[in-house]
């Protein structure tokens, strides 16, 4: 029988990096693991324990298919005390991650055969999903001279070129950790509201962000020209397990979105939404915010030490917790491109990285992502080990 065509994603290169790296733990290897886009923590005690709470009281039947309406009230009460932004909770869906928020947004916004921009660079799903959902993917090219981060000249370009319908941003970027300052934001909104362009940003990373310089702006400012803001429980509350985000949507498609979460999942977890409103809390927000000062040493020991790793240039690593760092430098040392880097760092020095191929298929054979989520002794013994391997090569 056959098999669609259109369901026919590439799989991720980290996944056979994961399948060795697993393999040689369940040998005994001390491996360390730097792939993961996961926090090591897990979500906050006030969450767990009301969790535990709930699984005693509550019943956690099905529930609305925007999500209760405890936390829709909280996630806009989030807006108000975050960023000065008045958000009614029902433009507010609760959703399956934010990954089951993408899908329902690109459901709702675009159409087969709709031409939506993103960075290349990116984090791979949007332009998976987006490609089974017949959507065109048109990708910008994004290096050091923009930040990695998507330009109004860039989407002029693509715009010129064929149209366009969709344009996905995402500050803090994976697999760069670049941010897009509230100047640049409100250009590319502005730009997208007047070509009737859809602005599809993606927020989850806010919160995690090592500059002052550089301010997180939310695209909730822009709900009302159409933007769509996407965002998670996933990083800055460290509940990736939890399968909880939730979608900011513009009057327009609150009614589409509902319909369609209804007939897709029915509801979000509801386990993980009653739990979820104490992440909220002051002793939420306090948990979150120890964890990002967990992540701000291990990026300052792991810049501190770049010189020493080699990878020229690494991206600037403004928010999220990832180094993307070029390592051209060493193919001709690796005999291969990044991912045969990434394999032998993995089978010789035992230290796991994504190779760059799963975020950019164009540059990506030249760039590693090293994810310094993990414990802070993980990051540094992982760096000493990578120093010593390239000693060796
Ligand atoms: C940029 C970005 N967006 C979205 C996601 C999906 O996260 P979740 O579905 O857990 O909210 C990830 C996961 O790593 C990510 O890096």
């Amino acid at each position: 029988m056959k098999v669609s065509r259109r369901s026919h994603v590439p799989p991720f290169a980290v996944m056979q990096v994961l399948a060795t790296a697993n393999e040689r733990r369940a040998a005994g290897h001390d491996v360390l693991n730097l792939c993961a886009g996961e926090p090591s923590t897990g979500a906050s005690d006030v969450v767990r324990e009301r969790a535990a709470e709930l699984l005693r009281t509550a019943d956690l039947g099905y529930t609305e298919a925007m999500g209760v309406p405890a936390l829709r009230a909280e996630i806009a009460g989030h807006y108000r005390r975050w960023y000065d932004v008045e958000v009614d909770p029902s433009r507010i869906a609760v959703t399956t991650g934010s990954s089951g928020g993408f899908l329902l947004a690109f459901l709702a916004a675009f159409d087969v055969g709709d031409r939506v921009a993103l960075a290349r660079p990116g984090y791979p799903a949007y332009k998976n999903i987006l490609a089974a959902l017949g959507c065109e993917v048109v990708e910008l090219d994004c290096g050091p001279d923009t930040r990695y981060q998507p330009t109004v000249p860039q989407l002029m370009e693509a715009y010129y070129e064929g149209g366009l319908d969709g344009l996905v941003v995402a500050s803090p970027a994976n697999p760069t950790g670049t941010m897009l300052p509230p100047a640049e934001l409100a250009a590319l909104a502005r730009w997208c509201e007047e070509h009737d362009v859809r602005l599809i940003s993606d927020e989850i990373y806010h919160g995690i962000a090592y500059s002052a310089d550089v301010q997180q702006a939310t695209a909730a400012m822009y709900t009302g020209s159409g933007a769509v803001v996407v965002n998670s429980f996933s990083k800055y509350w460290a509940m990736t397990g939890w399968r909880l985000g939730w979608l900011v949507l513009p009057e327009e498609l609150v009614g589409t979105v509902d319909a369609l979460a209804g007939n897709v999942a029915l509801s979000p977890p509801a386990l993980a939404q009653h739990a979820g409103v104490a992440a909220f809390s002051a002793a939420g927000y306090a948990a979150a915010a120890d964890n990002v000062a967990r992540y701000a040493a291990s990026r300052a020991a792991l810049l501190d030490r770049v010189d020493e790793l080699g990878w020229r240039p690494v991206a600037p690593a403004d928010g999220a917790f990832y180094l993307y760092g070029d390592v051209a430098g060493f193919r001709d040392a690796v005999g291969g491109d990044s991912v045969t880097y990434c394999r032998r760092l993995l089978a010789e020095a035992d230290v796991a990285l994504t190779p760059g191929a799963d975020f950019d298929a164009v540059h990506g054979g030249d760039w590693v992502r090293l994810s310094f989520a993990a414990a802070p002794d993980v990051v540094s013994r992982a760096v000493d080990r990578i120093v010593a391997w390239h000693r060796t090569l």
